[in-house]
């Protein structure tokens, strides 16, 4: 064991926050669809890929799609006819209405919402799983009681408190967009995640638990929105001879080499999990009698993928940190850190962390939308936590020698 960071040397090959793992496999379907020459977004991988992330979520229908980002638009698409009907020209199908959204996580949840001409309001975080808080959102509804519309992330693959969410819906007549872009393979008393909501969404991009690169999922139950997005996510062409149109298109689809690449990798994303399970397990363990705490999850009712570990300093622990639009600086103190520093001192020993998701109420583009909190004191949970935490080296491909290094190394901030 190191006493301090200056025994230590920075790692030669860098540990990431969370890489692709590639088996083998999926070159087999990736040389598969150059053979036979399906280098387009038609094939059998994207059709085999398609059946068997259905399979494994419980959901009849699966469709691959360029991205997460996509699927998420495409749902929300759906959910605007559904609620709202058509959109006219030049308009998005949220025109004009107001969509509860999670405030604390990567921008293409809310996005979605945006383009479709919707308005985001967050709702803010809540500290058990660090995800939407149902009391936060029943608040909203009081506040904004025509809301018919919520989407929400599984943050980091911890699942959401799902139950009390779709209890809050159903009392206030409203459908929910589930983004299930990071927690592939979680499960909340005993189902995967991604086949909860009215409309769904995952992730297959570079630094997720499967990955093809890229890649996204629309899933659902419904054959005929499965059909819709099908067909919005290739131009929207008609059944005519030639290229005939009569509603708005997207070049939203899957092609058969990055189907291939996951195709080959699905048979892996329980041994990732175990992996990135033993992961944050260790990081818990090595962090015991230091002022801090692991991202929290519902142990009674899920199981998370684990996808990144993250840190939470308490708050008489914390240095001075300050934060700007651009830049973030620390006044050092001993016995007390920061995620700047300890994100710092993981840069220097070449090891990549990352801040936890800025809240979008917090975020330039987004700063005059509507903000809900839980209480009417306004207590900023997401903030808060984006004040205190960070994502630690995620990666499955970490050895467990390298994993005590980097805890030796956050060890050695609060000295
Ligand atoms: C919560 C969340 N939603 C949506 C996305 C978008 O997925 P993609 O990058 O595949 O478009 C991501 C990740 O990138 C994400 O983390």
């Amino acid at each position: 064991m190191f006493q301090n960071t200056k025994n230590i040397k920075p790692f030669e090959k860098k540990v990431w926050l969370s890489s692709p793992t590639m088996h083998g496999d999926e070159q087999k379907w990736v040389n598969d669809a150059f053979v036979k020459n399906w280098i387009t977004t038609a094939g059998e991988n994207i059709n085999e890929v398609e059946r068997i992330v259905a399979e494994r979520i419980g959901v009849k229908y699966a469709v691959a799609l360029s991205c997460g980002t996509a699927a998420l638009h495409l749902a929300t698409k759906l959910a605007g006819e559904r609620l709202y009907g058509q959109a006219k020209p030049n308009c998005g199908t949220l025109q004009g209405h107001k969509v509860f959204c999670s405030d604390m996580t990567f921008n293409a949840t809310v996005n979605s919402v945006t383009y479709e001409g919707g308005e985001p309001v967050f709702i803010d975080t809540e500290r058990d799983t660090w995800n939407i808080s149902p009391a936060a959102l029943e608040r909203a509804f009081g506040l904004y009681p025509d809301v018919k519309l919520v989407m929400f992330a599984h943050l980091y693959g911890v699942p959401a408190k799902i139950d009390e969410i779709r209890a809050v819906c159903t009392r206030h007549g409203a459908l929910i967009v589930e983004d299930a872009a990071e927690s592939l393979g979680a499960t909340y008393k005993g189902k995967e995640t991604g086949c909860f909501g009215d409309y769904n969404a995952i992730s297959f991009n570079g630094n997720k638990i499967i990955t093809g690169s890229s890649g996204g999922m629309f899933l659902t139950n419904s054959k005929e929105d499965a059909d819709k997005v099908r067909k919005w996510s290739t131009q929207s062409r008609e059944a005519a001879p030639w290229y005939q149109h009569v509603e708005m298109g997207y070049n939203y689809r899957m092609s058969n080499i990055i189907a291939g690449v996951i195709r080959g990798q699905m048979n892996y994303l329980d041994e990732h999990i175990a992996q990135k399970r033993a992961i944050y397990e260790r990081y818990k363990k090595g962090f015991e009698g230091l002022p801090v705490s692991m991202n929290p999850f519902d142990a009674q009712n899920s199981l998370p993928n684990y996808w990144l570990s993250c840190l939470l300093i308490n708050k008489d622990a914390m240095c001075l940190q300050k934060r700007t639009d651009t830049e973030a600086t620390f006044t050092p103190e001993k016995g007390k850190t920061c995620p700047t520093e300890i994100l710092e001192t993981l840069a220097k020993y070449n090891a990549e962390g990352r801040p936890i998701w800025k809240p979008m109420h917090m975020q330039p583009i987004y700063s005059k939308n509507p903000f809900v909190t839980a209480d009417d004191n306004k207590t900023d949970v997401g903030a808060d936590i984006f004040a205190r935490g960070l994502c630690l080296p995620s990666d499955n491909k970490m050895t467990p020698e390298q994993q005590d290094i980097i805890i030796e190394i956050v060890r050695s901030c609060f000295e």
